[in-house]
């Protein structure tokens, strides 16, 4: 791919390239206000620095609209837009452009360079938008097949309705964290013996604690109440993207679940990753997703057939003694119901999205070993361990267990990656 050269030295691996150019919050220790940054080879450019410098001059729509690089999410700048969104990322990548027209603003600049470029190792992320609403789809196939296929043997692993419509539970919200905060074992209900009647639960720290690798969308412009979105149109309505760990607590999600679904094995944390990768980033990674063959009802059919996205994902569990092992490396193409099917059926109904709303993906998994994105898929239930590097072994996290989950799209130079999404267990509370 022929990405344009930068002029600050951004290294071949860096997930950062010029054709980047990812949105999130952050703040520093001489200045703890949040506030809008992007990051770019080892830096992060502080957007409230930069516009209030008069960073943004060369494009009168852009300095027109500054307040919303002056506010503490990105919920402003997500509502701005796709073509806003568009030009602010194609005006920065000029701004970093070597020998491009715009070199006065920052490259020769070196006093806003010393104020508005931070390293990354200087900065500390925030959760990139206030999400009102949280919404995780199922629509990984491969995850729905091998977990139905658990519960329900291999005929019927798909309900006959999975291939019709994209389901989905509501999430909670609240528990939705930034890369990097460690979250607590949750307490819970648990069923231990599942054969003796009558069936009475335990009152226990879960013991079947899990992770789920999703992709997350982040909704730019929402709808009104009682307005469907076009799915045709339905690209318009992203902003962005970024990597999910949709912890779980799978005793606790037996035990629950019937008939309405995952509760309290879901809402004691959803790891995001902390730089929102904007859906123009990701437009050239556009590629064919798993096909789909039931005939779909008309408000599901794309024009687009190129809706899956092809990012290359991969988790990283870290014991407490530090031995990594890569337990999983697979790809979000891995997907039956693209984004704009999602938005499409979730607005069907007249419900309204809302700029800042986050979309889960559901579990992302192939088809062979060592390409799922679940502890439950890799162990089969129970039936086996996965072999740790050092010599440990897991079925279910430990206390003191780090997961890292990695995206990126592209090649060495031209990198569109996310910045890890990072989460270690820590035991669960104690009770008096
Ligand atoms: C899907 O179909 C199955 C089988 O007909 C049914 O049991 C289940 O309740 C349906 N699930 C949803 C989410 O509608
Ligand atoms: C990894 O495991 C080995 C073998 O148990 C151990 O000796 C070592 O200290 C562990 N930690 C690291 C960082 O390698």
């Amino acid at each position: 791919m022929s990405t344009p050269k930068s002029w600050l030295p951004i290294a071949a691996n860096s997930p950062f390239s010029l054709a980047n150019i990812p949105f999130g919050i952050i703040s520093t220790t001489s200045n703890q206000d949040p506030r809008p940054a992007v990051a770019i080879g080892e830096y992060a450019l502080d957007l409230s620095i930069f516009s209030q410098n008069e960073g943004f001059c060369a494009s009168p729509t852009i300095q027109s609209k500054t307040a919303v690089f002056l506010q503490s999410t990105l919920n402003a700048f997500a509502a701005s837009g796709r073509p806003f969104h568009r030009e602010v990322r194609t005006y920065l990548q000029n701004v970093f452009t070597e020998g491009s027209p715009y070199s006065n603003l920052l490259e020769a600049n070196k006093e806003l360079q010393a104020k508005a470029l931070i390293p990354l190792e200087d900065i500390k992320n925030h959760l990139p938008l206030a999400i009102g609403d949280y919404t995780d789809f199922f629509a990984g196939k491969n995850h729905a097949f091998n977990v139905g296929t658990l519960f329900r043997g291999p005929q019927n692993a798909l309900q006959p309705n999975y291939t019709h419509l994209p389901v989905a539970y509501h999430g909670r919200a609240s528990s939705v964290v930034v890369s990097g905060t460690p979250l607590r074992r949750p307490w819970g209900q648990i069923l231990l013996d599942s054969t003796a009647e009558p069936k009475i639960p335990t009152f226990t720290p879960a013991r079947r604690l899990d992770i789920e690798l999703e992709l997350g969308m982040f909704v730019g412009i929402g709808n009104e109440l009682g307005e469907q979105i076009d799915i045709n149109k339905a690209e318009e309505h992203i902003f962005g993207y970024v990597l999910m760990n949709d912890w779980s607590a799978r005793d606790v999600q037996t035990w629950e679940y019937v008939p309405l679904g995952p509760f309290n094995a879901k809402n004691f944390g959803t790891t995001i990753s902390p730089w929102v990768v904007l859906a123009d980033a990701l437009a050239p990674f556009k590629t064919t997703g798993l096909k789909n063959e039931t005939p779909l009802q008309s408000y599901l059919q794309e024009d687009e057939q190129n809706n899956a996205l092809d990012i290359n994902l991969e988790i990283d569990l870290t014991t407490s003694s530090g031995n990594t092992t890569t337990i999983s490396r697979t790809n979000s193409r891995k997907l039956l119901w693209s984004w704009p099917q999602m938005i499409a059926h979730h607005s069907v109904s007249g419900c309204n999205l809302r700029p800042g709303d986050l979309f889960g993906s559901g579990t992302i998994s192939g088809e062979e070993p060592g390409t799922q994105g679940s502890l439950l898929e890799q162990i089969q239930g129970g039936k086996v361990a996965i072999k740790l590097n050092g010599g440990e072994e897991r079925k279910f996290l430990q206390d003191g267990d780090t997961i890292t989950i990695r995206g990126w799209s592209g090649e060495e130079g031209g990198l569109v990656g996310f910045g890890d999404a990072v989460g270690v267990i820590l035991p669960a509370v104690e009770r008096v």
